[in-house]
């Protein structure tokens, strides 16, 4: 809509609508109390909703990420004792302050380019102490932080180190997770599960058993599934219920029809997939078109894709995907707040929910990923307050 205004009253938007309305109803001189902004010349677009991170982590693997450039695959890396378990040896030697901080400024940096609302997941800790410390360090630096944030339990994300060598080692780990750190996490605030199910890492019936006792404690269910191999993850999170089914790149039609049936969002991070070099993405619109709701996330974590922009992730998804503007927007909005059970507050500019709204420096919408590689994030309002102004933070409380 062109010539258009937004009125938010507390946190909550009230109206969205012409001008011409507008004036009609509220007149166009603030009374106290009130505050106008002039988006002439910009854009207005919901606060972005991020459905996929590992936040809370130390320590970088930008060898790895030239070791790719030369030729070796994530997955050989892996193998020779990097990945997942690098990052975990780093979260585990830091302090939960130090995760903390690390939080903060990335929530900072995802503010800064559009995102209001966003997932996050444990997963780099492994052992009860210290999965409950990255959790307990993502709230910490998320507190007082204008990016609000909702937090998986993860810790089936890879098997620890410590636990390697013997069957009965990986089923005693899985049980530990179980009963054990799961219900920890929930207790403490997780609102999701989620579990690595790959060739691997954990097959089928290892994923199932997780979820189920995510579900058993209070958890939701998501899902790191077909990410590098079709192993089933697509119709085990059709099975379980979960509210999403992440990355997908080898996703069978089976698959897509068992989400569209069951209503699993589809959480696809075309991000990870130019950053391993996969030269693959997900099958977006054969989901569309089968009636699967697809939303997009950032997956920023150290190892697959290092970035903590939306609009980056949405340039790829839009041309290395082939969704639409709209399609893309909506993924990166209302779908995405739909996979975290938001859709009712956010992911919309309608009356009755949150006041986070973006205001871009352009023109038009299609400005957001045909003019690419710029951050065209100018003014971001989360719950009617502002937050950005002119592409700068407000002072956000640091951790
Ligand atoms: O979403 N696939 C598993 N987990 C992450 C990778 C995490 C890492 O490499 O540290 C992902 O891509
Ligand atoms: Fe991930």
């Amino acid at each position: 809509m062109r010539d258009a205004a937004i009125r938010i009253e507390d946190s909550v938007l009230t109206f969205a609508g012409s001008d011409e309305e507008f004036l009609r109803r509220f007149g166009g001189a603030p009374v106290a109390g009130e505050t106008i902004l002039d988006g002439c010349g910009k854009t207005a677009v919901p606060g972005f909703v991020d459905a996929h991170t590992h936040l809370p982590w130390a320590g970088f693997r930008e060898d790895e990420f030239n070791r790719r450039l030369k030729g070796e695959t994530y997955a050989e890396i892996a193998a020779q004792g990097g990945g997942i378990l690098s990052t975990v040896a780093a979260t585990r030697a830091a302090s939960e302050r130090e995760i903390a901080v690390n939080v903060h400024g990335r929530l900072d940096r995802m503010l800064l380019h559009g995102t209001t609302f966003c997932e996050a997941k444990t997963g780099y800790g492994l052992d009860r102490e210290n999965e409950l410390k990255q959790l307990r360090a993502l709230f910490a630096g998320a507190e007082g932080h204008p990016v609000g944030v909702v937090a998986t339990a993860l810790p089936a994300h890879e098997l620890p180190p410590e636990r390697r060598g013997s069957e009965a080692l990986k089923r005693r780990y899985l049980e530990e997770c179980r009963a054990e750190i799961l219900p920890a996490l929930a207790a403490l605030g997780a609102r999701f599960v989620d579990v690595f199910c790959e060739a691997g890492v954990f097959d089928l019936a290892e994923s199932r058993g997780i979820l189920e006792a995510g579900k058993a404690a209070g958890l939701v269910p998501r899902v790191h599934a077909d990410e590098f191999t079709a192993l089933g993850g697509a119709v085990l999170a059709a099975e379980a219920g979960a509210a999403s089914a992440d990355h997908l790149l080898f996703a069978t039609d089976e698959g897509i029809e068992a989400m569209a049936r069951s209503g699993v969002v589809a959480t696809l991070l075309p991000g990870t997939s130019v950053f391993l070099r996969m030269n693959r993405y997900a099958p977006a619109r054969k989901m569309i078109d089968a009636g699967v709701a697809v939303a997009l996330g950032t997956d920023c974590n150290p190892g697959s894709s290092y970035t903590e922009s939306l609009p980056a992730v949405a340039f790829l998804a839009s041309v290395g995907m082939g969704l639409t503007v709209e399609e893309t927007l909506t993924a990166m909005t209302l779908n995405a707040a739909a996979s975290l059970g938001e859709a009712v507050s956010r992911g919309t500019l309608e009356p009755g929910k949150k006041g986070d709204v973006v205001l871009l420096k352009a023109p038009s919408l299609p400005h957001l990923v045909y003019h690419w590689g710029v951050n065209l994030v100018e003014d971001v309002i989360v719950a009617g307050r502002p937050a950005v102004e002119a592409g700068l933070l407000l002072g956000s409380v640091p951790a």
